[in-house]
């Protein structure tokens, strides 16, 4: 009888710590990401490099409205070159459309809560609905 308390007592810790790690994994999982995807053009600050890339700090893009960002992550600026809080970039940001939308969520959390920045998360039916209202 205690020795199967002492079991259960264990698979409960278990499945209690697995489901803790879960819930942090949303942004560690996006700082691996962004790491693979986006530091050599945004820097692994996300201060960028002056006038070639822009930063990813306080940026209205990064902290602004999620759609916007979503859409740009999305299409790059292959369709449209744009100027980031008056600074203008010569170098160009491929699409990202490559990744799911599950990786851009992820991302977009570690951008949005990191470099100084305090936006909310990003869910991954977030961007479906955006990369559907593209086709
Ligand atoms: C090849 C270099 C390159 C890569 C890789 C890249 N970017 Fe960019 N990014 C740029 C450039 C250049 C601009 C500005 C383009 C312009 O001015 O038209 C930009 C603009 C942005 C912007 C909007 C402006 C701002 O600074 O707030 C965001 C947000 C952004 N990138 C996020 C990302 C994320 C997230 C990734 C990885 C999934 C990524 N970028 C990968 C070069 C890159």
């Amino acid at each position: 009888m205690i020795r199967k308390i002492i079991v259960l007592a264990c698979c409960i810790s278990a499945i209690v710590t697995i489901s803790a790690q879960q819930q942090q994994t949303s942004k560690q999982r996006g700082a691996a990401l962004y790491k693979k995807y986006c530091l050599t053009c945004h820097q692994a600050d996300g201060s960028g490099v002056p006038r070639m890339n822009p930063p990813l700090t306080q940026t209205s893009y990064v902290t602004g409205d999620k759609e916007k960002l979503i859409k740009w992550v999305l299409q790059g600026s292959v369709a449209q070159h744009v100027d980031v809080d008056g600074e203008s970039y010569s170098n160009n940001m491929p699409a990202q459309n490559y990744l799911t939308d599950q990786q851009i969520a992820d991302i977009l959390t570690y951008v949005r809560g990191s470099f100084e920045n305090k936006s909310s998360a990003v869910l991954p039916t977030e961007v479906k609905t955006v990369r559907a209202s593209l086709k």
